[in-house]
């Protein structure tokens, strides 16, 4: 409790930092120390059991990040804006300019004062920069790659195919093992599509905006549905959606749930509007059985075959030289077992080596310009090996595999 305590007390010493500066009129200081501060209550408020000081703390950080804010627009800077994540389009803007005559019928859906400020603060905390990730960055994998081509891709690309009884999927789930490329594919998907695209990280979601998230989400859903077409993505869906009573779930946790549900059935019943929902786990089992359903389609990323690994080395050791006894196909045989992640790692220690050996004799700090750096060769593959294992046990894909047969995928 006195540890909380020193929580708190931090938190309103950076509060009352914030105040002085801002008297000051060094509204930048002043925000960054509002935000610091409102944060701090948020990380506070998650494990604060006194029912009445959470509550305390929520409304405080509330405050603090509104003013945080108002700060940060009077010196014309966003807080945190990704690059090119200024949202969508010039349709917003026409949207903050009308006011009676609402013949647009994208106008339908009113966007309120609060849920504009909250659609600045998604542009701050979620993803919407088009990713850079394309298919071919993506080894293997063709069951998923297809998967994703024909409920995602080509639907935004030919909506005229997908009219009657071919419906597009609206909700995609992508499970399994850490390390297979869930990321990557969601990624590569939203690139090849070219729509809209909002990457929410679920965990963040979750405890940066505890108190908010419910809103948070369903102003995500509000603005996706207005961009649309566009593509969500959830990354590690079961922590806003485990199941019912599985510990350490508060009324919170709860609420956000629901309102997930009720999102998702929105993007399903609305036909003119393609919205798609996809989610990526690698704890599907956790996943509460309503929030399963919603996912029509549920897609396996399991361990790379022996062509995907063979390719995930190519692709993990490119524009580094390499002597001619690097042999992929050896490689990608002994390392059955291994994730994309595994590899990725293996190869990033692989081509670090010459320069280290380099940088050990020293001959980086010479001030010799002339420095030639040896290529990589099979052997220092083979010596990393050693080292790296799988991290994924045979126990646990044979479990996500049931669990496949199970609910399909
Ligand atoms: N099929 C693959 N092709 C290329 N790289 C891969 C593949 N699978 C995994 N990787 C590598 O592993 C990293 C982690 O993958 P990631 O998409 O984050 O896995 P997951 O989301 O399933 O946990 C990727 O950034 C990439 O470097
Ligand atoms: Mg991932």
């Amino acid at each position: 409790m006195t540890n909380d305590n020193a929580i708190f007390n931090a938190a309103i010493k950076m509060a009352n930092q914030a105040i002085e500066l801002d008297r000051n009129k060094q509204f930048d200081a002043a925000a960054d120390k509002y935000l610091s501060a409102s944060e701090t209550l948020y990380d506070f408020a998650k494990f604060c059991k006194n029912s009445k000081l959470k509550a305390l703390a929520i409304d405080k950080a509330k405050q603090y990040f509104k003013r945080a804010e108002l700060l940060t627009n009077m010196s014309k800077k966003k807080i945190k804006v990704p690059s090119g994540g200024k949202g969508p389009s010039s349709k917003k803007r026409t949207k903050d300019e009308r006011d009676e005559n609402k013949t647009d019928d994208e106008e339908q859906e009113e966007i309120t004062d609060e849920e504009k400020e909250l659609r600045k603060v998604i542009d701050g905390t979620i993803i919407t920069e088009r990713p850079k990730e394309t298919w071919d960055d993506v080894a293997g994998m063709e069951i998923p790659k297809q998967a994703i081509r024909e409920a995602v891709v080509l639907p935004m690309a030919h909506p005229e195919l997908f009219t009657g009884a071919r419906k597009p999927w609206r909700g995609i789930l992508l499970f399994g093992p850490p390390g297979c490329g869930k990321t990557l594919l969601a990624k590569a998907a939203a690139n090849e599509c070219g729509v809209k695209f909002f990457a929410a990280d679920s965990a963040s979601l979750v405890s940066k905006w505890l108190g908010e998230s419910e809103k948070l989400l369903k102003t995500l859903f509000k603005v996706a549905r207005l961009d649309a077409p566009s593509l969500i993505f959830m990354d590690e869906i079961d922590s806003i959606a485990g199941k019912r009573g599985s510990g350490n779930e508060g009324g919170g946790e709860r609420r956000l749930k629901t309102q997930f549900l009720q999102e998702m059935q929105g993007v399903k019943s609305e036909s003119d509007k393609l919205v798609t929902v996809m989610a990526a786990t690698n704890l599907p089992w956790q996943i509460d059985s309503a929030v399963l359903r919603r996912f029509e389609k549920k897609i396996y990323v399991g361990l790379p075959s022996i062509e995907g690994r063979e390719k995930i080395f190519e692709l993990c050791t490119k524009g580094v030289e390499k002597d001619d006894t690097v042999d992929f196909k050896a490689l990608a045989a002994a390392t059955e077992g291994y994730s994309g992640s595994d590899i990725s790692t293996i190869c990033r220690e692989v081509v670090m080596l010459p320069v280290r050996e380099l940088d050990v004799s020293g001959r980086l700090t010479d001030g010799d310009d002339t420095i030639n750096v040896r290529p990589i060769r099979q052997e220092d593959f083979l010596n990393v090996m050693k080292f790296i294992k799988p991290v994924v046990s045979k126990e646990e894909i044979k479990r996500f595999e049931e669990w496949r047969d199970e609910y399909g995928g």
